[in-house]
């Protein structure tokens, strides 16, 4: 357990635009930072981040918290894993308190694979320049191919021994666990015989990282050309480990994306690397698995620019065709390089050197639309039935297109291309729009009627083969606003609560009296005297809260919101926060106050927001005793009748007291 005092040193330390920088590409609006949500798919930003108020909201997923709940959201850490993140970010030390047994575990356990790893891509890195073998074997093979010593570094690159289980020895005599090696995948052990050993030996080692730089997991490369073997062999998934979620060259990438507002995708490690050494840093693969949904939001919080750099070869160019159509679906603005028959970008970059590749990348982009009719139409020749069916799929991929201008473009290009006239391909595509609106609606109306739970579509991913952008609409009806005046009193208590305030009242003795109070004592005292509540669940809940919090002598603790497991309540919170309507703004212009003082704006914003409050609440009661009126016995009417009058004179008595200053009654 960390100890609260450091928690707190943490959380003073850390700034939310700073770390979820780090993940998210964001750019400054006004106070804010904005960028694109990554828990949701969406093409325009909707992700707020307020530095001075700590908090990240998405005003599409309505996803929100505090930089702790996004690192708990984002990386998947626990609680106390964000925290130890943000520690070491910002270097603060962290005394800890006892943990409980189960809690040790469970930490002990990633713990013991995130060291294992880390221990493993140290000794082999060091085995590559240290040892004889490993120099004689791995360094060369890697300096035959192209690499140089510093990008070789850089990406952590090693070699594990020939030997059975050198690296399994040493590692347990360093005290690492078997049950932890084998987790990890480092270690095979024999089902039969109990035999240990290295899963990677005799491989170069190329370690795959997390965003945050830890090693996760590896990929290991034979020398021999020895057909039997795989070329590549990869960790197993694991706690740690998850494929489809892990991108190549990411952590070294991920700066060089953002700045280039651009991503280039390619196909293997040794083409991340070769394209990094070439200065073209803004390189990634999906390493050992076609493209994922996963990898691609990976890359989307960088940038939505993507250009995909596969092999000319047959299956390069279905690999290419499919990513193109996935990352398509997800928003991205796709691009296509198509390298010469039998070359990869580190075979054109080793056979012709940087400049080269760097030229023939800027001037052999094509936008996707093109790639797909050409490739399609070399594919089926002078076949005349494929033909046709190639002028469907054509058109199917150019009704993807949203800009009408780039649209027409493509029409005009690839009716050129097919040999049809652009009337008959115009009619094909829109043709192909309007069935793509009935699936979207189709889809869309399905998601809603089964959508429960307004923020499952969200979270799980549940999103992938959904219509675009079916997020919003249910959120946003989950989410509907409360009503004005309660809204506005909440966020007083969120973001003034601790604020004080001076009063001056009337003591028994008929003395003035001056004391102070804080927004919070003062809102929730009124509204325990007269007994009132609010109409919208979520707003009631807050006030109890903060009820609570300061009967147990404490002040408005914000983190407890941001960081409750309630995404409403924490989404509902942040957005307060962030939309902080100013105090005093309509109150300077209309009293033309240039240099206001803020603890009078303040009072005077209390003090009207609580007397409309408690004017609508008392009006809606007396609305609902007027309802009652009608169908009730004469007695009951009579009741009735006081109570209108007593809660009519209440409102306006409140009515005359607007502007004085509230006198609070604490018991
Ligand atoms: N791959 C894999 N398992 C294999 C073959 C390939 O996981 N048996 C993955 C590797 O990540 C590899 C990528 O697919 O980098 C592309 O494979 P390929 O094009 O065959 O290899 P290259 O990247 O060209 O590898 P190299 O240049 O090292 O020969
Ligand atoms: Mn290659």
């Amino acid at each position: 357990m960390i100890d609260q005092e450091t928690i707190q040193r943490i959380m003073d330390s850390a700034r939310i635009v700073d770390v979820i920088g780090q993940f998210v590409s964001l750019k400054k609006r006004g106070a804010n930072h904005i960028g694109c949500c990554p828990f949701h798919n969406e093409k325009t930003p909707s992700f707020y981040v307020s530095d001075a108020k700590g908090i990240f909201k998405c005003f599409g997923c309505g996803e929100a918290g505090d930089v702790v709940k996004f690192l708990m959201k984002h990386e998947h850490y626990t609680y106390p894993e964000a925290l130890r993140w943000l520690a070491e970010k910002y270097h603060i030390e962290i005394h800890e308190e006892e943990m409980s047994d189960e809690q040790r575990e469970r930490q002990n356990e990633r713990d013991g694979l995130f060291h294992v790893s880390e221990f493993a891509q140290k000794y082999f890195a060091d085995l590559l320049y240290n040892d004889e073998m490993g120099r004689a074997i791995g360094l060369s093979y890697f300096h035959q191919r192209g690499l140089s010593d510093e990008i070789i570094k850089r990406f952590g690159l090693g070699y594990c021994l020939e030997d059975w289980s050198n690296f399994t020895d040493h590692a347990l005599h360093n005290g690492y666990s078997e049950a932890v090696l084998e987790k990890t995948g480092l270690t095979i052990v024999k089902e039969d015989t109990g035999k240990k050993y290295d899963r990677f030996r005799g491989r170069v080692m190329f370690p795959i990282y997390s965003i945050s730089g830890r090693v996760l997991g590896f990929s290991g490369r034979i020398l021999s050309s020895e057909k039997q073997a795989a070329k590549y062999v990869n960790s197993p998934d694991s706690d740690i480990y998850n494929k489809s979620r892990i991108l190549y060259g990411l952590y070294q990438a991920r700066q060089a994306i953002a700045k280039a507002d651009k991503c280039y995708l390619v196909e293997g490690n040794v083409d991340v690397i070769s394209m990094h050494q070439s200065g073209v840093e803004n390189t990634v693969a999906s390493c050992g698995t076609s493209l994922t949904i996963e990898q691609i939001r990976l890359i989307k919080r960088y940038t939505q620019n993507v250009t995909v750099l596969y092999d000319g070869d047959k299956a390069g160019i279905k690999a290419a065709l499919r990513a193109i159509d996935l990352l398509f679906a997800e928003g991205m603005h796709v691009r296509v390089t198509l390298f010469p028959d039998g070359e990869d970008p580190d075979s054109y970059a080793q056979k012709y050197g940087s400049t080269a590749l760097q030229d023939f990348l800027s001037t052999h982009e094509d936008n996707f639309v093109l790639y797909k009719t050409r490739v399609l139409l070399d594919s089926v020749k002078d076949d005349p039935i494929r033909r046709a069916g190639l002028l469907t799929e054509t058109a199917r991929t150019i009704a993807l297109v949203t800009d009408l201008m780039e649209r027409q473009e493509y029409i005009r290009q690839c009716s050129y291309l097919l040999k049809v006239s652009e009337d008959v391909l115009t009619h094909e595509v829109s043709k192909a729009i309007n069935l793509n609106r009935e699936k979207a609606y189709t889809a869309k109306s399905e998601s809603t009627i089964s959508t429960v739970e307004p923020s499952s579509p969200v979270e799980g991913g549940a999103t992938e083969n959904a219509a675009p952008e079916p997020v919003s609409e249910p959120v946003n009806q989950a989410l509907q606003p409360p009503i004005e005046s309660e809204r506005h009193l909440v966020q007083l208590l969120i973001n003034h609560g601790d604020a004080m305030i001076r009063q001056t009242f009337k003591a028994e003795d008929g003395t003035e009296q001056e004391s102070e109070y804080s927004v919070a004592q003062i809102i929730i005292s009124d509204l325990r005297n007269d007994q009132l509540s609010f109409t919208d669940p979520l707003c009631q809940r807050i006030y109890e809260q903060c009820s609570l919090m300061l009967d147990m002598g404490g002040h408005i603790d914000l983190q407890r919101f941001l960081s409750s497991d309630d995404k409403q309540l924490r989404s509902f919170v942040a957005g307060l926060m962030v939309d902080t309507y100013s105090v005093s703004d309509s109150w300077m212009k209309l009293k033309q106050i240039h240099v206001p003082k803020i603890e009078e704006n303040l009072k005077q914003d209390l003090t009207d927001t609580l007397y409309t409050f408690k004017r609508l609440r008392l009006m809606q009661m007396v609305r609902s005793l007027n309802d009652q009126l009608r169908g009730a016995d004469e007695t009951r009417q009579l009741q009735l009748l006081t109570e209108i009058k007593y809660y009519s004179d209440l409102a306006r008595t409140l009515g005359q007291a607007l502007g004085q200053v509230i006198s609070p009654r604490f018991n």
